[in-house]
């Protein structure tokens, strides 16, 4: 992206919102691999949605960056990993919670503007909201907990123990992890950034980065669910600027992407992750279709020069094999 230049004055505002930009996108992170690893049930989804809500806080603060003349931030903030049971990690979103709450309310001292005052003290009455939901699943998994060791007991550990992905299928969910990371990313940045540009486009482009939120979900808890862990990386960004050059940028990505996991269905054994590579096959197809039609709202000279998007660069699994 072009650089952009802030009125100086702006710039201690700017650095603090570019901050708690880095702290939402470390949330996200931190509530999602929490929800996959503990595969599907009720409180994997409760958690996914307080995740939806970090998504939304991140796209207001950024929004804030670039109307005050900033840069918006796509490097995430410290992200706690640690905890070995569920309960210790909810107990390790209730201290994430806490840091955010102490965050806005020094932020709400310092400052001035009314509007952004009102969307900070709409975030923070969220995050008490999250605080006190982590309280409550620490303990709800306490005594998840506690009802599974009481049926492993009852003599159930073979099915505890489960069965094991081959490399090939750990490959391509994990690949699949890195992607749809990247594009859950790419597309929240294009839909802030073509918010002024086109209302229709800016919000297809936040619904379809929740669709990627979907399917980085369906990969991670294929891997979750077999105790394995859950990549934290994201493959390159693509951050043009102007809405027909990103949309661009987003087809091209859609259409490697649907390529890619039509080579992995091919190679793949496990049902399960067959299944779910397929399923988002299908709707990256029909994301590439939506960006194209989308391409086509903006003014006939700037689609034009983005008409052949799609070009060749496709990647196979033997590029990537020799990459890594
Ligand atoms: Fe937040
Ligand atoms: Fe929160
Ligand atoms: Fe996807
Ligand atoms: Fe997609």
């Amino acid at each position: 992206m072009a650089p952009i230049a802030a009125p100086p004055e702006n710039n201690e505002l700017i650095q603090m919102l570019q901050a708690a930009v880095q702290d939402e996108h470390a949330a996200i992170i931190q509530y999602l691999r929490h929800a996959y690893l503990m595969g599907e049930g009720e409180l994997a989804c409760e958690i996914e949605g307080i995740a939806r809500e970090e998504m939304r806080h991140f796209w207001i603060l950024s929004r804030w960056i670039v109307d005050l003349g900033g840069q918006p931030v796509t490097q995430r903030g410290f992200t706690d990993l640690a905890g070995t049971t569920a309960p210790e990690r909810m107990q390790r979103n209730v201290a994430a919670e806490d840091r955010a709450i102490t965050m806005y309310q020094d932020y709400l001292t310092r400052i001035q503007n009314p509007d952004l005052r009102a969307d900070i003290v709409h975030i923070l009455a969220d995050e008490m909201r999250h605080h006190d939901d982590f309280v409550h699943f620490v303990d709800v998994a306490t005594r998840e907990l506690q009802a599974e060791a009481a049926t492993t007991v009852e003599g159930d550990a073979a099915a505890a123990a489960g069965e094991t992905l081959l490399p090939a299928d750990q490959e391509a969910l994990s690949w699949g992890v890195s992607h749809e990371y990247a594009a859950l990313l790419q597309y929240l940045v294009h839909s802030f950034l073509t918010k002024d540009k086109d209302e229709e486009i800016s919000s297809q482009l936040m619904t379809q980065a929740i669709n990627e939120m979907q399917h980085l979900g369906w990969f991670g808890e294929e891997l979750g669910g077999q105790g394995l862990e859950i990549p934290l990386d994201h493959h390159p960004l693509t951050l043009p600027s102007g809405p027909a050059a990103m949309l661009a940028a987003d087809v091209q990505l859609e259409h490697e992407t649907a390529a890619m996991y039509a080579q992995f269905i091919e190679q793949i054994t496990d049902p399960g992750a067959k299944g779910v590579i397929d399923d988002a096959r299908g709707q990256e197809l029909y994301h590439e279709n939506l960006f194209k039609r989308l391409l086509k709202r903006l003014p006939p000279e700037a689609a034009a020069k983005f008409a052949q998007a799609t070009t060749s660069r496709v990647w196979t699994v033997g590029s990537l094999k020799q990459k890594s």
